[in-house]
């Protein structure tokens, strides 16, 4: 397979962002963010070297999950903005050659929208259906998500006796998908974003949305799934689903869509992979990490996984043993506050590795060198922290921090009149903004940078084979990814002692080089494929097998 024969498939290699419109940049300076100053920023995203920006729920809702409580799915909440903006707003991002997904929230609306407001009026309301009911909860329940804030995920409805069913929080009840209905509006609202201009969607809670109300039959629940793709397929060629399927590998497989089915997600983040990762930072040892990589699957070439270091949610650790969990707690979260539901932790990551500038690149040169594509949660790119003083989650979804002046040149309204604020420590704004790292290539938004440059002309990461080498040494993960354009190797060190690696390649064609991608210089390979690469503490290292002839640029 040629890459040029597939370029078409743009998701391969793209650099995702993810940001809160909310709390992006606000342009009218009444203290929320708004797509206005939004659109003021795309030359911060270009620069960066962003190919989609992900928007979190910018619909209208009353805010008691952050957005993911929707009473319009077809709306834009007023104080980001109106619907025009987003029209708007996709032309000019997709002008500087940038595509934009929206949070796709369909397993469940607010309890104020209109659906369920007309559906608990009375037994036999016309959108009663809309939800799933039962007179008694179920003696077989399921765990509810938010141990300490639900006890239950049933909860009684006064007015008609029942009870709804709630897979999150009381007030965001679950959509019934046994309901044809349901169905169609949960495909005319995909139908209508691509219209305004959406190239995607990353869809929430995917195994909870697909999952039928017990002891109801709606056959092969992945029906749903597949009928949303081929939808989406007809109506936009280039539209993805980019899943939250927090599940093992194999059960993720088939959300991508088994094999020889109609396909249904395109992409799904690593959880995985993610929790492996600090696992393997806890230790100071690349083994569990190397472990969960060489048993991530290999995917079909139009499928992809979607790799990431964090997100707006807790960092979850729930797929870690109970042991493991623990170490991983030790080393990042040791304080009270810093861990939420029992399995997670509401840090960002330079904080938990006490801002060790070199550990802190070494974790963002393997995301960037790992087979799949990275996505970045708004903040990343400069090292922001998170606020101690905003509850649970809301800790990391602070103001982004542009200036150092107050409120981190976010917005000039009274701090006090911020859903969110910025911290206040050493990760305040005066110490951690853009500006003060836009023209500086040694900052750490300048070694992000060249980590997209780097991320962009390097397609195979997006599109190879991995393996995982024998690096001689726990701490060193050493892999290997191929594709047909080249090979590419990368190195990466989690001690805090420098070492020497003896890298085997297996046979490479005579006189090949291993060339340094960041350091611009070539290292003959002998026959075998061997060489010696000396690592710092915390170091990194990526390679190209240059052969003779090749005609690439390095
Ligand atoms: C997803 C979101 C999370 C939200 C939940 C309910 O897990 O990432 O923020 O609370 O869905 O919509």
């Amino acid at each position: 397979m040629k890459i040029t024969d597939r370029s078409d498939l743009w998701w391969k290699t793209a650099i995702v962002y993810c940001l809160d419109v909310e709390t992006y940049m606000d342009w009218n300076d009444d203290g929320c963010g708004d797509f206005e100053g939004l659109a003021h920023r795309l030359d911060h995203l270009a620069e960066l070297g962003v190919t989609v920006i992900w928007l979190m729920p910018f619909q209208p809702t009353p805010d008691r999950d952050d957005g993911y409580d929707i009473t319009d799915f077809t709306g834009v909440d007023p104080r980001l903005g109106a619907l025009t903006d987003i029209a708007e707003f996709t032309r000019t991002a997709r002008d500087r050659g940038m595509r934009v997904i929206i949070d796709f929230v369909m397993n469940h609306t607010s309890d104020r929208h209109p659906w369920f407001k007309s559906a608990r009026r009375s037994l036999d309301a016309p959108y009663r259906d809309y939800y799933v009911w039962r007179d008694a909860p179920p003696k077989k329940q399921a765990q509810t998500v938010f141990p300490g804030e639900e006890d239950s995920v049933w909860e009684l409805d006064e007015r008609t006796g029942q009870y709804y069913l709630h897979s999150f929080y009381r007030h965001q009840p679950d959509l019934n998908i046994a309901n044809p209905a349901v169905r169609d509006e949960i495909a005319t609202t995909m139908g209508y974003w691509l219209e305004l201009g959406i190239s995607g969607f990353r869809v929430d809670a995917v195994p909870f949305l697909i999952e039928p109300p017990e002891g109801v039959d709606i056959g092969d629940p992945h029906e749903l799934l597949r009928d949303l793709r081929r939808f989406l397929q007809r109506r936009s060629s280039e539209a993805v689903l980019l899943g939250e399927v927090n599940l093992p590998y194999e059960q993720q497989l088939d959300f991508f869509g088994k094999q020889g089915d109609p396909p249904e997600l395109t992409m799904q983040f690593d959880f995985l992979g993610m929790q492996a990762l600090y696992l393997s930072l806890a230790r100071e040892d690349a083994r569990p990490l190397a472990e969960m990589l060489a048993a991530r699957p290999q995917l079909e070439p139009e499928a992809q996984w979607a790799n990431f270091v964090r997100n707006h949610d807790e960092l979850t650790l729930d797929k870690l043993s109970d042991a493991e969990r623990e170490e991983v707690f030790d080393a990042f979260a040791p304080e009270d506050w810093m861990r939420v539901y029992g399995r997670g932790i509401v840090r960002r990551l330079p904080t938990m590795l006490d801002g060790d500038p070199r550990r802190i690149r070494m974790v963002y040169s393997l995301l960037f060198s790992l087979p799949g594509t990275p996505v970045l949660f708004y903040g990343e790119e400069i090292g922001m922290g998170e606020n101690p003083e905003q509850q649970g989650r809301m800790s990391v979804r602070t103001p982004m921090q542009w200036t150092g002046e107050p409120n981190g040149g976010f917005s000039r309204a009274p701090t006090r009149r911020l859903r969110a604020q910025p911290p206040s420590d050493g990760y305040a704004p005066e110490h951690v903004n853009v500006e003060a790292q836009m023209h500086d290539p040694e900052s750490l938004l300048g070694f992000i940078r060249s980590l997209t440059r780097r991320y962009r002309s390097s397609p195979e990461i997006g599109w190879g084979v991995l393996d995982v080498l024998p690096s001689g040494q726990d701490a060193v993960l050493a892999h290997r990814i191929t594709a047909d354009v080249g090979r590419f190797v990368a190195l990466h060190n989690f001690a805090p002692t420098p070492t020497i690696v003896s890298l085997d390649l297996g046979p490479v064609a005579p006189d090949s080089q291993l060339s340094d991608l960041f350091r611009v210089d070539r290292f003959d390979l002998d026959e075998q494929g061997r060489i010696d690469v000396h690592l710092d503490a915390y170091g990194y290292a990526w390679f190209r097998v240059v052969e003779p002839g090749d005609r690439r640029l390095t």
